[in-house]
């Protein structure tokens, strides 16, 4: 297969710099994670993940970040194939005196165990975000009450205590008698109908709103409704339009991180990450040109603490949910 030439230094240039943008955002995602252990019902966690869904510049982030994902792999697969065209099928008599690390030669290896995890890491996650399979979603009440007929019909099933259904029914009923007695002129009627199809519409979004308290759904200071069913989630975005409901991201960890073989995948995938980047910090200096002498030592334990870190913080919040779970 002949690909198309571009200087194997220029193709691991790229690689290092795509490199060193994925570890910065993998120790912001990181950190950002910490707030799952917050026991604030979400409010961090979602507000956040809410500000990540919706910020312009964060959805242009992202686009670069699964950009730099696929070129990353594209581009270490490539080197890898061109380096093994140039080199034929003879194998060197004669083996490297540099000093190569040792997971070095896993790369190839750890990369694609952490693809397949990163397949299961979005099957859990980002595809729920991106409405390919039914998760947890929350919404802001204050989105809802931008509809005045919903906060009037809210208010009037808690003071009589009745369902949205029965207030519909009330109205219809109401309707009929005035009908009934001809007191009511074509337009008019046509406006009462126009208005009763809105409220029909939002039944199934009061329902939500008046049963948030005692599924205790509503969030502590009141601004999210969480936990919402697949069904709940559509109900609403029909109403208010596509991404009015969201995913929510705290309670789906909060649930998924209670069971064990969750878990236990999730360690195996930082463990992975670990190994993978243990290797690639160092390589990534080294390709830059920005090792010597002087920092090396510098840079390997600056590449400790990093990799350290990093796994450490994730595991963290895994095993945050999980063991307390246990008690
Ligand atoms: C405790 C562990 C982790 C948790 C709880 C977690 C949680 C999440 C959540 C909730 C999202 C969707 C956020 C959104 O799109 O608004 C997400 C996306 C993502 N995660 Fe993770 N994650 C974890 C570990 C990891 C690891 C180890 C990696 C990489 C090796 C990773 C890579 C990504 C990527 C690339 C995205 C998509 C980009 C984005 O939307 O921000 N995650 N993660």
């Amino acid at each position: 297969m002949n690909l198309p030439q571009i200087h194997s230094i220029t193709k691991k240039i790229l690689v290092a710099l795509i490199a060193a943008f994925l570890m910065i955002f993998l120790l912001f995602h990181a950190c950002a994670n910490l707030c799952i252990l917050r026991n604030d019902d979400g409010a961090w966690y979602n507000a956040f993940c809410h500000f990540m869904g919706t910020n312009i510049f964060v959805k242009v982030f992202e686009i670069i970040l699964m950009a730099c994902f696929l070129l990353h792999m594209c581009l270490t697969l490539w080197l890898v194939i061109t380096n093994r065209q140039a080199r034929g099928t003879e194998r060197y008599h004669q083996r490297s005196k540099t000093k190569t690390h040792p997971y070095s030669k896993l790369m190839p290896w750890t990369g694609v165990l952490i693809l397949l995890l990163l397949f299961v890491h979005f099957h859990d996650f980002y595809f729920v975000k991106m409405g390919w399979i039914p998760g947890n979603y929350m919404v802001q009440t204050k989105e809802l009450f931008t509809k005045p007929e919903l906060n009037q019909m809210v208010q009037v099933c808690q003071q009589y205590n009745m369902t949205p259904q029965d207030y519909i029914a009330a109205n219809d009923q109401q309707l009929e008698q005035v009908k009934s007695q001809g007191q009511i002129g074509e337009q008019e009627l046509a406006e009462i109908n126009e208005q009763l199809d809105k409220l029909r519409e939002l039944v199934p979004v009061a329902d939500v709103v008046i049963n948030a308290q005692a599924d205790k759904k509503l969030s502590e200071d009141g601004q999210y409704i969480n936990q919402l069913s697949y069904e709940e989630r559509n109900a609403i975005n029909a109403v208010y339009g596509k991404g009015t409901a969201e995913p929510d991201f705290y309670h789906m960890a909060r649930v998924k991180f209670t069971k064990l073989y969750i878990v236990l995948i999730y360690l195996l995938f930082f463990a992975v990450v670990g190994i993978h980047l243990r290797h690639g910090f160092s390589s990534v200096f080294q390709t830059l040109g920005l090792n010597n002498y002087k920092y090396n030592k510098a840079i390997e334990i600056i590449g400790i603490i990093y990799v350290w870190a990093v796994c450490c913080i994730f595991s963290l919040v895994v095993l945050g949910v999980y063991i307390p779970s246990l008690f």
